[in-house]
């Protein structure tokens, strides 16, 4: 697979599997995420993978109404940094941008393993951080819900129609310019 076919494969699917993960398979997800670059080589990124029973179903509880379809998942990997774990200059914590950079590659890999890796927001953090005895100060950012290809009777009918249309992107001009700055790049007000 080229490269560029593996990220124009990787999409946010929902219809997933309960079969599980083995644990090699998530260790190369984890060294794929741990490949990313950081400055000053920082590796400010942290991953914990929750595949036991009772871990997880605690962390399911987390999820926003509509996040239910993660709670087929067999893994949730929250991803995890603090400004202070890489550098700061000015209004750039930097170590958002690498965790950013690590749960790419991390999704990337999933591809290669024939595994959906979907990042979400939608979950109460603060109840997660709980779960997993997570540090007050020490910021959790994202979940991704992992797990191998499953039913699409699981899905709402709406998230059935997401599943199967192209993924939607900006026009590139709106998001892309050479040389300078462009009108065009300021997001357009939603309707
Ligand atoms: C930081 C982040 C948070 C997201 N949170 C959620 C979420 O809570 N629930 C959800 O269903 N999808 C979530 N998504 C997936 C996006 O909705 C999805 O990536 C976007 O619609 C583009 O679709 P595509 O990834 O298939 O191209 C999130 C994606 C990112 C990067």
């Amino acid at each position: 697979m080229s490269l560029l076919n593996a990220i124009e494969k990787r999409r946010a699917y929902r219809a997933l599997s309960n079969r599980s993960v083995d644990e090699e398979v998530l260790n190369r997800l984890v060294r794929a995420a741990h490949s990313a670059p950081s400055s000053g080589n920082n590796q400010p990124w942290r991953i914990i993978t929750t595949v036991e029973k009772s871990q997880l179903d605690a962390l399911k509880e987390t999820l926003v109404g509509g996040n239910y379809w993660g709670k087929n998942a067999p893994v949730i990997a929250a991803f995890l940094t603090h400004p202070s774990y890489s550098m700061t200059m000015g209004m750039r914590e930097l170590a958002y941008f690498e965790l950013g950079m690590a749960a790419m590659n991390y999704q990337l890999q999933a591809v290669e393993e024939g595994l959906y890796a979907h990042p979400i927001v939608g979950f109460d953090a603060d109840k997660a951080k709980e779960v997993l005895k997570v540090p007050e100060d020490v910021v959790l950012e994202i979940l991704v819900i992992v797990g191998y290809p499953g039913e699409m009777s699981t899905l709402s009918e709406k998230h059935q129609q997401v599943e199967t249309s192209l993924q939607v992107r900006k026009p590139i001009e709106e998001i892309h310019s050479f040389n300078q700055w462009s009108e065009q790049l300021v997001p357009k007000k939603k309707k």
